[in-house]
């Protein structure tokens, strides 16, 4: 396994796979991997076969932390994500610097950014507001370093998703875009580099997100139900969990992100619930 650092050691690695006709997929990660990131790896694996290549970029992106967010303790350990990557076949790790991404600086230099200006706006836009700025800047970057023919996303991050599909058909990224399905623990906890962060009494609380969207499931049961009561039913029911703090819970079409009045089968639904200071998201089909 090849670990690379700098943009003009991945640009050089890229143009040489194109010469050769071999193709690229890419799983662009912040780091601090779990099985959720390795699903990602297996499925990029399967989009381009023992001779293809498969890239998993590591980088803390700064620029889509909010200024009161957890930036700084972020958790890292880079050996133990090369060690896993190794394991699960990973052909290169793109790991590059602030200095490499952001040159000159974010206050000095670099003044650049990819703004996607609808699917962005609400639910993880509105509570962090710079937040898919950052996402689509560096997501952007990454894709023209890696010249991958194939991007790898998780469906845990539903809107990221859509926001990057969006992204690759208005800027011309000849990218095929895989989401792949949300990998979780036993008791239904998304997996997260964030629940490390959760305290011993917290973590039991933290099945509060995926049984929301069990509960949701059961209230629709097939028909179309008010939006408003089906969420004032959830937001019952997470305050039952001493420790939580809901910040929101939409329901909305999933190709269109746009909020539904009615909720439905086909229906998505979306929330992110605080612990603390540690905020978790989760997703679903209805
Ligand atoms: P990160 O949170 O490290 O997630 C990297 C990728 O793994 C994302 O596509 C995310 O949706 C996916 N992922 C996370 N948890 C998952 C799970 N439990 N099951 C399946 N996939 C999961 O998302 C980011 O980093 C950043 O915003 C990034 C896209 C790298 C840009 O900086």
């Amino acid at each position: 396994m090849l670990i690379l650092r700098t943009a003009r050691a991945i640009h050089k690695w890229s143009a040489q796979c194109k010469r050769a006709g071999k193709k690229i997929a890419v799983v662009p990660t912040m780091g601090y991997l779990h099985d959720g990131h390795i699903s990602l790896v297996k499925r990029a694996r399967k989009a381009v076969g023992k001779s293809g290549f498969v890239v998993v970029t590591i980088y803390v992106n700064p620029t889509q932390f909010g200024p009161k967010e957890d930036l700084s303790r972020y958790p890292r350990d880079f050996k133990r994500d090369a060690r896993m990557c190794t394991q699960a076949g990973v052909d290169v790790i793109f790991a590059p610097a602030d200095s490499e991404m952001y040159p000159g600086g974010l206050e000095q230099g670099f003044s650049t950014y990819i703004v996607e200006e609808k699917l962005s706006q609400r639910m993880e836009g509105a509570s962090r507001p710079t937040h898919f700025r950052g996402v689509t800047t560096v997501v952007g970057k990454l894709f023209n370093l890696v010249g991958p023919d194939v991007a790898v996303f998780g469906a845990k991050d539903f809107q990221q998703a859509a926001v990057v599909r969006r992204m690759i058909r208005d800027l011309n990224f000849p990218i095929r875009l895989i989401v792949a399905p949300t990998h979780r623990e036993a008791d239904g906890l998304a997996m997260s580099s964030r629940n490390k962060y959760l305290t011993e009494e917290q973590r039991p609380q933290a099945v509060a997100l995926i049984q929301s969207i069990r509960l949701a499931r059961k209230l629709v049961a097939g028909k179309n139900i008010s939006t408003r009561a089906l969420i004032s039913k959830l937001s019952q029911f997470i305050g039952k969990f001493p420790e939580t703090k809901l910040d929101y819970i939409e329901v909305f079409n999933p190709e269109t992100l746009k909020p539904q009045d009615k909720a439905g089968k086909g229906s998505q639904i979306a929330l992110a619930v605080f612990y603390g200071k540690t905020r978790l998201i989760d997703n679903g089909r209805l």
